[in-house]
């Protein structure tokens, strides 16, 4: 499906580490769409991931940078506005990692280095990367910045751990950096709340294929694949949706507002 709606904009695309992550199919979906793309991922990634892969179908240049360093940020901005000859139009923040997820703390004994890598690296990179276009004028008037989120940052999913709390965070940095550059310069800001979705950071939680499949059973369109979430994202790059800013847009097959399915009591009167 293309219907080139992104034709002539320019974007930054954050978290392309292999053909499952999020980020890698609104890649693929951004170019198919008429976009021109610069990708980015932090520098060990570049190693362990296939970005390169990706940057050859996309025709794009891949820029290194950690999304917790600032300097990092800027002088990628900086190359970006230079690839694309001026402000850009959209940018993907698909970033997420808990050293506690990764090393099994549970929520009640959480280290706490490990919770403020937790924060930096999922949700102040958020700010970092807005901070540094806005002080650089990177985004364009109309721009339109989407950061992906999960649900456990309003209800509790115990396996998810400090990653709530960082998702939560990075939701509130959307609605209040919004306002300040919706103020500036009509640049729209977003999070999106996807469904569980078999990638490395999401299968990295424990349970996760016990919530997918509960997920999957309770919302009436199942969950969203990862695909649709890269669509979901280049509608939101568009300009028919520029009235939109500071919300929080849930993406999940009707998850978020189904209390139970009859599905899921079927399955629960067997028990
Ligand atoms: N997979 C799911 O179930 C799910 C559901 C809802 C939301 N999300 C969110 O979607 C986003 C993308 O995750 P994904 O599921 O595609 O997994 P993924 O593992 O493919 O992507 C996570 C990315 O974060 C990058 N990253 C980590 N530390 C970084 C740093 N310091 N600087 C720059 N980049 C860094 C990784 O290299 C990787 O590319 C995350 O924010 C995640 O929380 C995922």
């Amino acid at each position: 499906m293309s219907n080139q709606i992104l034709k002539g904009k320019k974007g930054l695309i954050f978290g392309a580490l292999d053909e499952s992550s999020i980020a890698w199919k609104v890649a693929e979906a951004a170019v198919a769409e008429g976009a021109s793309i610069t990708l980015t991922n932090a520098p060990i990634a570049m190693r362990m991931g296939k970005i390169n892969e990706l940057a050859a179908k996309c025709n794009a240049e891949v820029v290194p940078a950690d999304a917790t360093s600032s300097e990092d940020l800027t002088n990628l901005l900086k190359r970006c506005m230079e690839i694309h000859n001026g402000p850009i139009d959209f940018i993907l923040h698909s970033i997420g990692m808990s050293p506690n997820v990764r090393k099994k703390k549970p929520y009640t004994d959480l280290n706490y280095e490990f919770y403020l890598k937790t924060l930096d690296v999922s949700a102040l990179s958020l700010h970092k990367v807005l901070q540094a276009a806005y002080q650089l004028d990177a985004l364009s008037e109309w721009g339109s910045v989407v950061g992906l989120t999960y649900i456990a940052s309003q209800r509790t999913f115990p396996n998810y751990n400090d990653m709530a709390d960082a998702k939560a965070t990075l939701e509130s940095i959307a609605r209040s950096f919004g306002y300040h550059y919706g103020i500036k310069k009509k640049v729209r800001v977003n999070t999106i709340s996807q469904s569980p979705t078999w990638t490395t950071a999401g299968s990295g939680v424990e349970g996760f294929d016990i919530f997918f499949k509960y997920a999957n059973d309770i919302s009436p369109l199942g969950n969203a694949s990862a695909e649709a979430c890269a669509q979901y994202c280049i509608t939101m790059f568009s300009d028919y949706t520029k009235m939109i800013t500071m919300q929080n847009l849930f993406h999940d097959g009707g998850f978020s507002f189904t209390g139970v399915s009859e599905k899921l009591m079927d399955a629960v009167s067997k028990l």
